[in-house]
């Protein structure tokens, strides 16, 4: 069977398409899950494409991932910047590889996003590259797993 890649996706990246398209782009969320379908069945890789705006739920996922995936993608937006909650629960689920991805260079905006709480429990981070992120990512989990 063919192994499963967790892609989650956290607040506001439903509006992708349309929201400051000048900063994330004018690709909808549903066409870089697309996307990932795709590169993951090049690779042999099965795909889950979740997004949510709520912290919680991306815990629930998160261990849900620990039991099921043999990776993680995951772009957790703003909570990127605050979640301990999503920090803890990456730990938790260790040592399931996890890379964490951003649209935007984080590091190139205001400084309140220059600082991750994911990064320290990630495998690596990708960001800047736009949805090519998520294509990479997968390739960098494909080499791990
Ligand atoms: C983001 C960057 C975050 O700072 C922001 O809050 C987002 C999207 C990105 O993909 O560039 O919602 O994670």
């Amino acid at each position: 069977m063919a192994k499963l890649i967790f892609v989650l996706n956290g607040p506001n990246l439903n509006m992708l398409g349309k929201r400051e398209p000048g900063i994330y782009g004018g690709k909808t969320l549903d066409e870089i899950g697309e996307d990932c379908r795709k590169t993951a069945g090049s690779l042999g890789l099965e795909v889950e494409f979740r997004q949510t705006n709520h912290e919680g739920v991306l815990v629930d996922w998160i261990q849900e991932a620990g039991d099921k995936a043999a990776g993680m993608i995951i772009n957790p937006g703003a909570y990127t910047h605050t979640s301990i909650a999503l920090h803890d629960a990456i730990r938790a689920v260790a040592p399931l590889p996890v890379a964490e991805v951003h649209l935007s260079n984080i590091h190139a905006r205001e400084a309140f996003r220059h600082v991750s709480r994911i990064s320290p429990v990630a495998l690596g981070v990708i960001c800047g590259f736009g949805p090519q992120g998520y294509i990479m990512a997968m390739h960098a989990l494909a080499a791990r797993v």
